[in-house]
């Protein structure tokens, strides 16, 4: 795809999210807070819809896993012991003459193809930036490139009121870690027995040198994480079955098509610090294929670390055969707002119209789509306008419904096609005589006329 019509449909689907209050750029009426962007009422209803797709997937739906809601800020040594302290950072430049900041891998990537600096040490990084003395992208100059050194992507703030009295701790950048503290507290009253998973929603914050690409990446995000105990041993044959358990999820769950998904193992060099084997799922974004959902085999390394550093006992005991060992971890790590991003992508389509005229409709899923159905009035008087509101009242009690009665009606369902609303029930003249509406559904356009009675019904069969 030429890049200029990646750019375009990134750039389209961003104007719909403003235009239909999905998504608003962050801090607006203050120019803007960089990156930073604000979820508005249809967009809240996908992030939630979500959200409980995969609560109900990942835990409800199993005996072997249990849930967690940990804190954002935690014990600053967890970060010392987890290795973030020392290894979760970017490698960075500065223009001195601009003052813009550059990832140099992404920016040599971009220069001498992707991947070319997969598992490059920072100073062969600085060797080839040397020797090929590129100009800076944003102001032309040449040779204005500080040396590049590794940045570290928490963000610190401190504790306590008092001056003097405070201390320095991180917003976290990974909800894995909240899991991995509290692993025994959950060993020791959930009664669940090794193997079993311990899932977490919540944000988390990264300082990214280069946020960019809409809600793809940015400094404050949203992640679904489990951090799946087994025994040491039987860790492949779980990671085999979470990159399964994950692709079904998109495919099966949320309807992503199977198309625009695949798996990519990562090569020894790219695995993270803590990781013995990753795999990808990646998803193609309107700029390309990028990593939506990273599935790691973190080995014992965390509860290793966390013992150490703690002085704390976090073995587990078998009772079968009182055996003690520290269970080792598959991490199936998920970042809602690029599911979001994905989702909305994946669904989107300027669908040209047999009478030439061209409607842009989101294909959501209808347990994804944030509104369920739109019920509008033909006409707001003679009675129309109460009937409609009747069914919306009755409808209301089992989905998320929107009534609508202003404008002409094809305007009305060009909107709700924007919305992804799946269902348009429209009452007219002919309903207040045979108690029946015109039902259309979204892809197809079809209509039907369906008896108010049964339309509790006809949508539980259909949504
Ligand atoms: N606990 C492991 C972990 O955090 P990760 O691959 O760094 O692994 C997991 O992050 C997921 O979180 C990614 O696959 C992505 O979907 C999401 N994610 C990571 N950084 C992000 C950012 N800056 N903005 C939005 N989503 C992000």
């Amino acid at each position: 795809m030429a890049q200029d019509k990646e750019d375009s449909q990134l750039k389209d689907i961003v104007a719909l999210c403003k235009r239909r209050g999905f998504v608003f750029p962050g801090s607006e009426i203050y120019g803007g807070l960089s990156n930073s962007f604000d979820y508005g009422p249809y967009g809240v209803e996908i992030l939630n819809n979500l959200r409980k797709l995969w609560w109900k997937y990942f835990v409800h739906r199993r005996d072997d896993i249990v849930g967690l809601d940990s804190s954002i800020l935690l014990h600053p040594r967890v970060w010392e012991a987890s290795g973030h302290v020392s290894n979760f950072s970017d490698p960075l430049i500065d223009c001195k003459s601009c003052k813009v900041r550059f990832r140099v891998d992404h920016f040599l990537d971009e220069k001498l193809g992707e991947g070319f600096t997969v598992g490059k040490t920072l100073e062969e990084l600085q060797q080839v930036l040397k020797k090929e003395n590129y100009a800076c992208p944003n102001c032309g100059k040449s040779e204005t490139f500080t040396e590049a050194r590794n940045f570290n992507l928490m963000f610190k703030t401190q504790q306590g009121a008092n001056e003097g009295g405070t201390m320095d701790i991180y917003l976290r950048p990974e909800t894995a870690q909240g899991i991995f503290i509290n692993f025994k507290n959950i060993a020791n009253t959930s009664r669940k027995k090794i193997p079993f998973g311990i899932a977490q929603i919540g944000k988390s914050f990264r300082n990214e040198i280069m946020a960019r690409q809409f809600v793809f990446r940015t400094r404050e995000f949203e992640q679904l994480e489990m951090e799946f105990f087994c025994e040491p041993g039987s860790q492949k044959e779980w990671f085999t079955h979470w990159v399964d358990y994950c692709t079904n999820f998109l495919i099966e769950v949320i309807g992503i098509q199977k198309e625009s998904i695949r798996v990519r193992q990562h090569e020894k060099s790219e695995l993270s610090f803590y990781s013995e084997e990753t795999s990808d799922i990646e998803f193609k974004f309107p700029f390309g294929w990028g990593e939506l959902w990273g599935i790691a085999s973190r080995t014992d390394y965390d509860l290793t670390q966390h013992e150490k550093a703690s002085g704390q006992d976090l073995k587990y005991t078998d009772q079968s055969n009182n055996k003690k060992f520290l269970p080792y971890v598959v991490e199936p790590a998920l970042g809602l707002n690029r599911l979001f991003l994905s989702v909305i992508s994946d669904a989107y389509e300027e669908e040209k119209l047999a009478d030439g005229e061209t409607r842009t409709v989101l294909h959501l899923s209808s347990k994804v789509a944030p509104i369920k159905i739109g019920i509008f009035p033909l006409m707001k008087k003679d009675g129309l306008g109460e009937k409609a509101k009747e069914i919306f009242q009755t409808l209301r009690e089992h989905w998320y419904c929107e009534y609508d009665e202003s404008g002409a009606i094809g305007k009305r369902y060009r909107r709700q096609d924007e919305l992804g609303t799946p269902y348009c029930i429209t009452v007219d003249y002919d309903s207040l005589k045979d108690n029946s509406v015109t039902v259309r559904e979204r892809d197809t356009m079809k209509q039907e006329r369906i008896d108010i009675q049964s339309l509790k019904s006809y949508f539980i069969d259909r949504i």
